[in-house]
């Protein structure tokens, strides 16, 4: 990983997606099988780290929402009272094996981050679900704070993030 990773929309014409490992075979199996139908649908986007033709790390976004009392009293007082809140959710995110501890994790996260304040739709917060509790530490590492009712789906509020 000598240069900086590219970060890029998944091409999945030009990107082997086959020899992708994060240690968790569901999110290896979604890559391969199961993002291009996602995008095709439009129901998520899906972004790759590129280290040259390799891909080292992914994360899907989605438009999503959120019920307001789901969030802490704070936050609920800057929003209107509408039962749910817009969102985007970052709906999967695995960094392979080889490329682990390195911060690409963390740059993933920013890069979706990123995309999601600089989108035209706006959203309040940007949420993100847990496997388990070791993603979920991961995210709270990163400032996200999870529902009152979810602990597994974390978010962080947009407005902070600007
Ligand atoms: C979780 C995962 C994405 C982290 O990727 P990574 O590239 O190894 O993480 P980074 O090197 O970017 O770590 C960034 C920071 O998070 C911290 N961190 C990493 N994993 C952590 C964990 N499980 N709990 C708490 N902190 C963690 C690192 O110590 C680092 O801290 P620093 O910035 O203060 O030095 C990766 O381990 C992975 O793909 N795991 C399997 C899939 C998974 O759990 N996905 C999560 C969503 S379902």
């Amino acid at each position: 990983m000598s240069n900086p990773l590219q970060i890029a929309a998944l091409d999945t014409a030009a990107q082997d997606r086959s020899r992708f490992n994060s240690g968790t075979p569901a999110l290896d199996r979604y890559l391969r099988e199961q993002a291009s139908q996602d995008i095709r649908r439009r129901i998520a986007a899906c972004f790759v780290a590129l280290d040259g033709e390799r891909i080292a790390g992914y994360y899907t976004l989605a438009a999503a929402s959120v019920p307001l009392v789901g969030l802490p009293d704070d936050l609920r007082r800057k929003l209107p009272r509408y039962g749910m809140v817009p969102a985007f959710l970052m709906g999967r995110l695995a960094v392979d094996e080889a490329f682990k501890g390195r911060g690409l994790g963390g740059a993933l996260l920013v890069n979706a981050l990123r995309r999601a304040i600089r989108s035209e739709i706006p959203a309040a917060v940007l949420l993100v679900d847990a496997k388990d509790e070791q993603a979920a530490a991961f995210y709270r590492h990163h400032g996200f704070i999870a529902l009152a009712d979810a602990p597994r789906t974390l978010f962080l509020p947009l407005d902070c993030v600007r």
